[in-house]
């Protein structure tokens, strides 16, 4: 089964192509072409997104990344696609909802000669809701002038779903889809979403607990900003961080742990922000506190997330965890999971997704997409973008 799958719920706009075979052995999973442009330059000098901006970005870059991620997969040649009226009428419809993009967007589509294709996926939220609609009309109006059935994917999910893609060996396309035992402990950790979930079975999900304000990923970033540092904060906060563990230097200065002992599964992260601006609040952002201060975030970070998972792998007796989301790149973080899975945990798996499957991607729509066509799931054109999607 060929999957395309398009991603744009955030700052990356990003389309990929994979194959998916089984055999009696394992499920392949080849990822054929992976196009992906990231905002980041964009929205740095804001020092966040901005949806409309977003949204416009989007609609530029979405043609161009479709086909060189069907020139990726070797699919793509031209031709011109005669479509009947109505169809075409239908087409533009959705693609005028983009604005002016949308005679680009219809001319470039126009132009392609049907790949093979045998499902499309997109996401539909949570996200951005005009960044989503962007990716959800220009799949639908692909859905439509190729006669692919579309579905409708959920981000988190493909959070969650991308950690089952193991590497078969050292090239960075081909997988196989491991088969997780249950009960599952999802740890989403991202710029939108703080949140350990509960899965007893597949495609079943229980949200145990969520963070009351920031989400991680967002406190990462505002706590880079406090430091001057450049957006997105997270790579760089973990940066400094590391250069100090591995100078064996130590920070002179604490933080709270927030919640640590609240004795449920809900996170908060305004508050360690907070104090990090009052401790920085009569210092000017130079050399040693900067980095002192990104070692003792992160170490409070971290020591909070593994603090309430551990409890939720106590209480559920969990045979599995898996990290996902953006923060889920964290070299600390994956360490430290690491350390206490080997020491506390021996028979629990632990999967993480290759730390360029962390960050949004389009890979993880495709393999959530293959995941809910096995599972029973329909096609359906017929839905629209939903910012608080929840799992
Ligand atoms: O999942 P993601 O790519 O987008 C959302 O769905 O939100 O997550 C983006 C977040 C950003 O806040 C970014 O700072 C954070 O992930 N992030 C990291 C690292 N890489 C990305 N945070 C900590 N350490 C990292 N290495
Ligand atoms: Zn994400």
């Amino acid at each position: 089964m060929k999957i395309l799958a398009i991603e744009t719920s955030c700052d990356e706009t990003a389309i990929a192509v994979v194959h998916v075979s089984e055999s009696k052995e394992e499920v392949s999973f080849d990822i054929l072409g992976n196009a992906l442009n990231s905002q980041v330059k964009l929205h740095e000098q804001y020092g966040g997104v901005f949806p409309m901006m977003a949204k416009r970005e989007h609609a530029k870059i979405l043609p161009s990344l479709l086909i060189e991620s069907l020139k990726e997969s070797e699919q793509y040649s031209t031709i011109d696609n005669q479509l009947p009226t109505t169809k075409e009428e239908l087409v533009r419809k959705l693609l005028e909802r983009e604005g002016n993009l949308a005679d680009e967007l219809l001319r470039t589509i126009k132009t392609i000669k049907k790949p093979d294709i045998d499902a499309i996926g997109v996401t539909n939220g949570p996200g951005l809701e005009p960044a989503l609609w962007v990716g959800i009309n220009f799949a639908k109006a692909l859905s439509l002038i190729w006669d692919i059935p579309i579905y409708p994917i959920n981000h988190m999910e493909g959070h969650i779903l991308s950690s089952l893609l193991v590497k078969k060996g050292i090239s960075n396309n081909q997988f196989s889809i491991t088969k997780p035992n249950f009960p599952i402990i999802s740890l989403l950790i991202s710029g939108g979403h703080t949140e350990l979930v509960l899965s007893e079975k597949i495609n079943e999900y229980k949200i145990l607990g969520q963070t009351r304000d920031d989400a991680v990923g967002e406190a990462f970033d505002k706590v880079a900003r406090m430091l001057k540092l450049p957006y997105p904060g997270g790579p760089q906060i973990s940066k400094l961080a590391e250069e100090m563990r591995l100078n064996k230097a130590k920070s002179n200065i604490e933080l709270p742990r927030p919640m640590i002992n609240s004795g449920d599964f809900d996170f908060s992260f305004a508050g360690l922000k907070t104090a990090v601006l009052y401790k920085i609040k009569d210092t000017p952002i130079i050399g040693e506190i900067q980095n002192e201060i990104a070692l003792e975030f992160e170490n409070a970070v971290t020591e909070v997330l593994i603090a309430k998972t551990r409890k939720a792998l106590l209480e559920t007796n969990a045979s599995c965890l898996i990290l996902g989301g953006g923060v889920s790149a964290n070299i600390n973080i994956r360490r430290e999971f690491k350390k206490m899975i080997i020491e506390e945990f021996p028979d629990v798996e632990l999967l993480i997704p290759e730390t360029v499957l962390s960050t949004d991607n389009a890979v993880m729509i495709a393999i959530t997409t293959y995941q809910k066509i096995k599972a029973g799931m329909l096609p359906s054109s017929d839905f629209i973008a939903s910012g608080n999607l929840s799992l």
